[in-house]
């Protein structure tokens, strides 16, 4: 039925991205091992694991090949770091976002596992020169950077750290292909990767806009989910272009590059983010959701719904793929 049996990823750290990234793998009938150093965490990582896996089942929502029971069947929790690391091909660190807390756990890992194993980090922020400083031989590292959550968002940002092999890149893109997973690979590191790169300029022109009084904050939100999201959920901003005129993309440069480059001149400094406007622009965003547990969870579960519904739209009529 699949071709992994077998094989072990150990799961270093079982907090929100540890775990999906558990549900990942099991999903691609790896063994899975979860190591957590908070006592009694990785216990209970396997109980939440087991609802999700089984409500999944449920819905008709679950990944890869394999019951729910048979998934389950295949992962296990370890107290101890060197019974949680035997076997494995492949190690997920997925620990708190601290640039020390990252090098210690590395260089501890290194010690305990052979040259061949890969050691990938799920790092958002730090850049693999910094969170594998410790290493000794850095060949073999890489970070492999989720998007939350993993279990509906397939994206995974692979960063090579300047010494690493480019057959360990290879070999991770593999694996995260067969997991289902849609990897994507940074030639060299840089501040942000590419996707919160891609992020902060829509949020900072998003903010320029409201700032200066041209757009409320409800209708700059509908331009991303009534306009550009509706297509950027299939086609990226190169395909856009390259559809939207009608020879493609060297005549959508002849029609609009001036105009562009028109727009982008008159863009804004980098905002502030604090002081005044970031007051004026919290409360008009409270007034539409109140900041309180409940309004917040109520719309995040809306948010994890939606998902669902579109990482099934996008998995199911194939001809729609690209
Ligand atoms: N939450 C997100 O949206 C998101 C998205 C992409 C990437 N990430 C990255 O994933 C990583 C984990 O984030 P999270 O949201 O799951 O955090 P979290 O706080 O939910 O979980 C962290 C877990 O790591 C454990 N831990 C801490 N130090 C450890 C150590 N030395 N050894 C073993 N376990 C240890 C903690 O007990 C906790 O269970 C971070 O690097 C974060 O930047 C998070
Ligand atoms: C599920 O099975 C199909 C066909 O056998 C295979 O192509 C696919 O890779 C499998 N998926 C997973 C996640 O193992
Ligand atoms: C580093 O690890 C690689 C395998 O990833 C191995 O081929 C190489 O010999 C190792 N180098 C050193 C200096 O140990």
């Amino acid at each position: 039925m699949n071709t992994s049996t077998g094989q072990i990823v150990s799961i270093i750290g079982s907090g929100l991205i540890g775990r999906s990234w558990a549900m990942v793998f099991l999903s691609g009938g790896f063994r899975v091992k979860i190591f957590d150093s908070q006592p009694g965490q990785a216990a209970s990582a396997i109980q939440e694991i087991r609802k999700q896996l089984e409500e999944l089942q449920k819905a008709g929502l679950l990944r890869g090949n394999l019951s729910a029971v048979d998934q389950l069947a295949l992962l296990s929790c370890h107290d101890d770091l060197p019974q949680a690391l035997e076997g494995a091909f492949f190690i997920q660190e997925s620990v708190f976002e601290d640039l020390e807390v990252k090098q210690s756990i590395f260089q501890e890992l290194e010690g305990h596992v052979g040259e061949g194993v890969v050691l990938s980090s799920s790092t958002s922020c730090l850049l693999p020169s910094n969170v594998f400083s410790g290493v000794r031989n850095k060949t073999r590292c890489i970070v492999s950077h989720p998007v939350n959550p993993p279990y509906y968002v397939r994206l995974v940002e692979l960063v090579p750290h300047p010494e690493t092999l480019p057959e360990v890149v290879d070999c991770t893109h593999a694996l995260m292909a067969q997991v289902g997973q849609a990897p994507i690979r940074l030639m060299k590191e840089i501040d942000g990767f590419a996707l919160n790169r891609v992020q902060y300029a829509i949020i900072a022109e998003s903010w320029r806009l409201v700032k200066e009084g041209v757009i409320s904050v409800q209708d700059i939100d509908l331009v991303m989910s009534e306009g550009l999201g509706m297509r950027y959920a299939f086609i990226g901003p190169m395909e856009t272009m390259h559809l939207n005129a009608p020879e493609g993309l060297e005549d959508y440069l002849r029609r609009y590059s001036v105009g562009m480059r028109r727009v982008l001149s008159s863009f804004g400094p980098v905002p502030e983010f604090c002081g005044e406007e970031a007051e004026a622009i919290n409360q008009e965003m409270c007034d539409l959701i109140p900041n309180d547990k409940h309004h917040l969870s109520t719309r995040r579960e809306r948010r994890d719904h939606l998902l669902m519904g579109l990482a099934k739209l996008k998995k199911h009529p194939k001809q729609w793929q690209g």
